[in-house]
C-alpha cells in the first residue's frame, strides 16, 4: 500500500485479485440554497494503495470515520471514487461495460456491520438470502433457489427449516449468520466485511470470526475484513493496514503490525487493545492520544496525524510522510522493515506477545430461534 501521488509499491502480493490505487473519495461540501457553490470537501478516502491475494485476508483497522466503509463501499460499487483505480484480475472496473461490470459485482460482495438494521423485517430469511438471485437469476434458476437457501443456511450453521423465519426470530449473532449467508448466495470470489462482529456481543464475535474463517477455506474466499479492534483483525487477517484519517499509515503482515508497529498511531491502537491478564494489563503501558480526530474536512498539513502525535515535530507540519519502509529498517531487513508514513518511525513493542487475545475456537451449536 502506499500513497499515490508521491509513489511507492503496496507489500508484493503473489497473486492480486483486487489491485486498489490511488483510491479517493471526497463529499463537496456546499453552501447557499439557490446558488450552491462547493466551499470545500469531506475528504473521506484521501489516497489509498492495497493488493489483496486470491485467497487472503487483509484487515484493515482504524477509528470510526476514518474512512473504512467509504472504501467498503467503493469495493463493491456503492459508491463511485472521485480518483483512483480499483482493478479486479488486472481491469479497472470504473471502464468495464456494464455487462462485465455485473459480473464483476456478483464476484465481490459485501457483509454489513449491522445485523439488526441490514436485513428487512418484512422479508423471511428464505427471501432475504435468495434476493440476489433475482439480480443474477443465472447462478440459480427458480426452481433451484429454496434449495440453494437451505444449503446456504447450513452451510453458516443455522437450521435450513428457519426458511420461513423473520430476522426478529433470531439472536444477533444468528442474524450475522443470515448475513453472511446472503453474501455467499452469488459464490462470491471477494467478501467486504464491514465490521462484521462489531455490534455483536464478545462470545458471539469469535463464533462470526471463526465461521468466516472456515467458510474462506471452504470457498476459497478473499477477504477484506474491516474492523476497529485490532484484536479480531488479527485473528483472521494475513495482512494488516491501519487507517487514519482517509489514508494507511501503516501496512505489513499480521505479525509485523502487531509485535513491531513502528507507527505512532498503530503503537497507540495496539495499547488500548484489552488484556485479560491483571497483572499483565498493570504493566503495560498506555498511550493516550491527545484531542479529537481532526475533521476530514480540515485535514492537517503535513503528517496528518500531527495534531496528536507525541513525537512531532517541525518537520511533521511540513512534510507528507511518504507510506514506505522506513530507511532506518531499510537495509537491516526484519520484521520492522514494513511500509510505515512516519518521519520518525521506531520500533515499539506495545503488547507483550504473551498477551495477544486469543479467541476461542470452534462455533457454538445453534441456538434454537426466538418464537
Ligand atoms: N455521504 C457522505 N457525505 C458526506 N460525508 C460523508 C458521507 N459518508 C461518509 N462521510 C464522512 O466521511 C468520513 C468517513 O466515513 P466512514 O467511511 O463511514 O468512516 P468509518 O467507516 O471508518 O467510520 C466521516 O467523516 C463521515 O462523516
Ligand atoms: S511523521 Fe511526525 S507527526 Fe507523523 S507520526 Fe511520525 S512523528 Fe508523528
Ligand atoms: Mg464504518
Amino acid at each position: 500500500m502506499s500513497v499515490p501521488a508521491t509513489g511507492g509499491a503496496p507489500t508484493a502480493v503473489a497473486e492480486p485479485i483486487l489491485q486498489v490505487r490511488g483510491l479517493v473519495k471526497h463529499y463537496p461540501l456546499t453552501q447557499g440554497i439557490l446558488f450552491r457553490k462547493q466551499v470545500g470537501a469531506v475528504k473521506a478516502v484521501d489516497g489509498v494503495d492495497f493488493d489483496l491475494g486470491a485467497g487472503e485476508t487483509l484487515g484493515i483497522v482504524g477509528e470510526s470515520g476514518c474512512g473504512k466503509s467509504t472504501v467498503a463501499k467503493m469495493l463493491v460499487n456503492l459508491e463511485r471514487p472521485t480518483a483512483g483505480e480499483i482493478r479486479y484480475k488486472g481491469e479497472d472496473i470504473a471502464k468495464l461495460s456494464s455487462r462485465a461490470l455485473k459480473a464483476v459485482r456478483r464476484n465481490i460482495q459485501m457483509v454489513f456491520q449491522d445485523p439488526y438494521t441490514s436485513l428487512n423485517p418484512r422479508m423471511t430469511v428464505g427471501d432475504i438470502i435468495g434476493e440476489p438471485y433475482e439480480i443474477h437469476p443465472e447462478v440459480a434458476p427458480k426452481g433451484d433457489r429454496r434449495k440453494r437457501v437451505q444449503d446456504l443456511l447450513d452451510v453458516v450453521g443455522l437450521n435450513p427449516e428457519y426458511i420461513n423465519r423473520y430476522p426478529h426470530q433470531f439472536s444477533g449473532g444468528q442474524r450475522q449468520r443470515i448475513g453472511i449467508a446472503r453474501g455467499l448466495a452469488l459464490r462470491p470470489e471477494i467478501i467486504v466485511a464491514d465490521e462484521p462482529v462489531s455490534a455483536l456481543d464478545v462470545s458471539v464475535q469469535a463464533q462470526v470470526v471463526n465461521l468466516m474463517d472456515r467458510l474462506q477455506s471452504e470457498f476459497g474466499l478473499s477477504y477484506v475484513f474491516i474492523a476497529h479492534d485490532l484484536s479480531i483483525v488479527r485473528h483472521i487477517s494475513d495482512r494488516v493496514g491501519v487507517m487514519y484519517l482517509g489514508r494507511i499509515v501503516e501496512t505489513g503482515r499480521d505479525a509485523e503490525i502487531y509485535d513491531h508497529p513502528t507507527h505512532p498511531y498503530t503503537q497507540a491502537l495496539l495499547s488500548a487493545v484489552p488484556v485479560p491478564d491483571p497483572e499483565a494489563r498493570e504493566h503495560r503501558e498506555r498511550i493516550i492520544l491527545s484531542g479529537d480526530v481532526p475533521s476530514p474536512a480540515n485535514i492537517p498539513s503535513g503528517c496528518r496525524f500531527r495534531t496528536r502525535c507525541w513525537k512531532a515535530q517541525e518537520r511533521c507540519a511540513l512534510e507528507v510522510p511518504l507510506l514506505a519502509v522506513p530507511a532506518a529498517f531499510r537495509y537491516e531487513g526484519g520484521p520492522a522493515a514494513h511500509p510505515s508514513a512516519c518521519h520518525f518511525a521506531e520500533e515499539k513493542q506495545v503488547v507483550p506477545p504473551e498477551e495477544k487475545r486469543d479467541l476461542p475456537s470452534g462455533e457454538a451449536p445453534q441456538e434454537p430461534p426466538k418464537s
